[in-house]
């Protein structure tokens, strides 16, 4: 059986997919059943990782059967963090400690963390390697850093994802979707020239996260980095998307960084990139691709 916690943007791709691939026996949680994708209400159920009540009846459903978890309930807004690091810890550790206690007898489970552990690139400096020492320079970065850790002490998979994009399969807009629509109506779009990082879209991380939950656990354990092979700035990622829909890429005009970060409180990586030579040898695959 197939569990994703917290079926946000990333999980609804991992849903997606898995129905795709003919997975029968998956099932995918929601804060809010607003957010419950039309045709799909049997496959869904609601859960508050906060709320034990919701933890012990998900536990019962999942109880007597093999079991894989796809973790990507989080707080993560780093600006909310910074001001609210103790409503962050309530969901980033205490739940997911109470949820790991819960599921302990689960065969495989990836949890959704962030390259924001490393901190950040010096200019020029190589891509960051799981082998490396983790400095995150933000509140999110500590939490995901700390949670791995317990994730990891039960044995399981902390996967570190590097920023993600793609048009939602939600009731509700990704960046992307605004994007996509501005650039479709023709209104020109500003996207920092800066903020470097080895995005990929949804639609690939989804893909690649099930390849790696097909491998023996023995083999998954850890921490692998999750991301593409090239290293792209906001507004490259936004020319991107303007090709992709057929807009016209001219409308994206780059932002300086140093006037673009007045609009963040907390602080964010000039560049972040990441190493997936661990991915490509544990999926025996070449190349990874954005996919935006
Ligand atoms: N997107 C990226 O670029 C990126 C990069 C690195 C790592 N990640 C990690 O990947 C994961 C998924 O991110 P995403 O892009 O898919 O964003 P997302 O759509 O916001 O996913 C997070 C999910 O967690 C749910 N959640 C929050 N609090 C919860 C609670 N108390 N109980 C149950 N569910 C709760 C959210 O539900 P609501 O919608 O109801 O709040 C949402 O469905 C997160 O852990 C994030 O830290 C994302």
């Amino acid at each position: 059986m197939n569990l994703i916690v917290g079926t946000g943007f990333a999980g609804s791709y991992v849903y997606r997919a898995l129905k795709k691939a003919g997975k029968e026996d998956v099932l995918a949680t929601v804060r809010d059943p607003g957010m419950i994708p039309a045709g799909s209400g049997a496959d869904f159920t609601v859960c508050d990782v906060t709320d034990p009540r919701d933890i012990a009846s998900l536990a019962a459903r999942c109880s007597g059967r093999p079991l894989t978890v796809f973790y990507f309930a989080a707080c993560h807004n780093v600006d909310y963090l910074y001001t609210h690091p103790d409503e962050g810890r309530a969901v980033n550790l205490s739940a997911l400690e109470a949820f790991l206690d819960a599921f302990e007898g689960a065969e495989k489970l990836f949890f959704a963390s962030t390259d924001c552990v490393y901190g950040e690139n010096a200019p020029l400096s190589p891509k960051f390697r799981e082998t490396d020492a983790t400095r995150p320079i933000n509140e999110y970065g500590r939490q995901k850093k700390e949670a791995e850790q317990i994730v990891r002490d039960c044995g399981f998979t902390a996967v570190r994802f590097s920023y993600m994009l793609g048009p939602s399969l939600l009731p509700k807009k990704h960046f992307y979707d605004t994007i996509a629509g501005k650039l479709m109506q023709g209104e020109p779009v500003e996207l920092l020239d800066g903020m470097v990082r080895s995005a990929l879209s949804y639609g690939t991380a989804a893909a690649l996260l099930i390849k790696l939950s097909e491998l023996p656990p023995e083999k998954t354990g850890g921490t692998v980095n999750l991301c593409s092979d090239g290293e792209y700035t906001k507004y490259e990622l936004g020319r991107m998307i303007a090709a992709r829909i057929g807009a016209d890429g001219a409308l994206v005009r780059p932002l300086p960084e140093s006037e673009g970060s007045r609009f963040f409180t907390e602080r964010r990586a000039s560049r972040l990139v990441m190493d997936n030579t661990k991915l490509k040898t544990l999926l025996d695959i070449k190349e990874i691709l954005p996919g935006v």
